[in-house]
């Protein structure tokens, strides 16, 4: 059949991939939600946020710092790869927003291991800070324009040999679009070209969705 040609041909590795797994019946209740309040659907892609699980996991993190909670998709995800003593922080800007997370979350069963954030990332990272926080996972996943002070913020919040990962660093294609030089391109060109030239860091850019930074900082 023609249509079934043309839609093999217009399916991308990532549907490949993705179409392997089952339906994921948590996941699926937190985008409806995103759906039923009329937010923006940009949750992680779905193969990131297994990767997440998967990466807590196998660091055995402790402690975990996500930057950009919107419904709590990609929190779920980190979540359930915390063994039970594992803890979730995460930042939110919108109050509306960090309720909604936070009570999917719960929904998950991961509400006695998450603490949520409300306000301006960089506010909520200095106060972490000045409290001698410290963190062994990092996700980098709320506005781009500040991914680069995001960055320094992590690697000052950072145990040794701590891993930070960044979603979006392909922008939908504006990053590799000389003709797109907005801020927040440009943040992200420097967020990119900064971690792969920065002598505390040993990682990759995996390029599959829109893009992700997979570093660790060096023990
Ligand atoms: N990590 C989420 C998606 C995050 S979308 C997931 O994969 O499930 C980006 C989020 O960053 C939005 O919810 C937005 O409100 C938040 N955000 C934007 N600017 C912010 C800021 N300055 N501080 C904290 N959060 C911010
Ligand atoms: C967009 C996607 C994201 O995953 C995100 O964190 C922010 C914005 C977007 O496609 O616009
Ligand atoms: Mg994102």
């Amino acid at each position: 059949m023609e249509e079934t040609n043309a839609a093999k041909r217009e399916q991308t590795p990532e549907a490949y991939f993705d179409g392997l797994f089952a339906e994921d019946p948590e996941l699926v209740r937190v985008t409806e939600s995103i759906r039923e309040r009329g937010m923006p659907d940009i949750s992680v892609a779905p193969g990131y946020g297994r990767l997440l699980t998967m990466l807590v996991a196998a660091a055995r993190c402790q402690s975990v710092l996500e930057i950009g909670a919107l419904a709590g998709y990609s929190g779920i995800c980190l979540a359930r790869g915390l063994a039970n003593e594992g803890r979730l922080t995460s930042l939110e800007l919108r109050p509306d927003y960090a309720e909604l997370a936070a009570a999917n979350i719960a929904a998950a069963g991961y509400g006695g291991q998450a603490e949520m954030i409300a306000g301006d990332a960089l506010a909520s990272l200095d106060l972490l800070a000045s409290q001698g926080r410290r963190f062994d996972f990092f996700f980098i996943d709320a506005d781009k324009e500040n991914y680069p002070n995001y960055l320094e913020r992590a690697i000052g919040l950072a145990l040794p040999g701590a891993i930070i990962a960044a979603d979006n660093t392909l922008l939908r294609g504006r990053t590799l679009n000389e003709a797109k030089q907005g801020p927040a391109v440009q943040a992200v060109r420097a967020f990119n070209s900064g971690l792969a030239s920065d002598p505390r860091l040993i990682g990759t850019h995996l390029p599959a969705y829109d893009g992700l930074a997979l570093f660790m900082v060096r023990g």
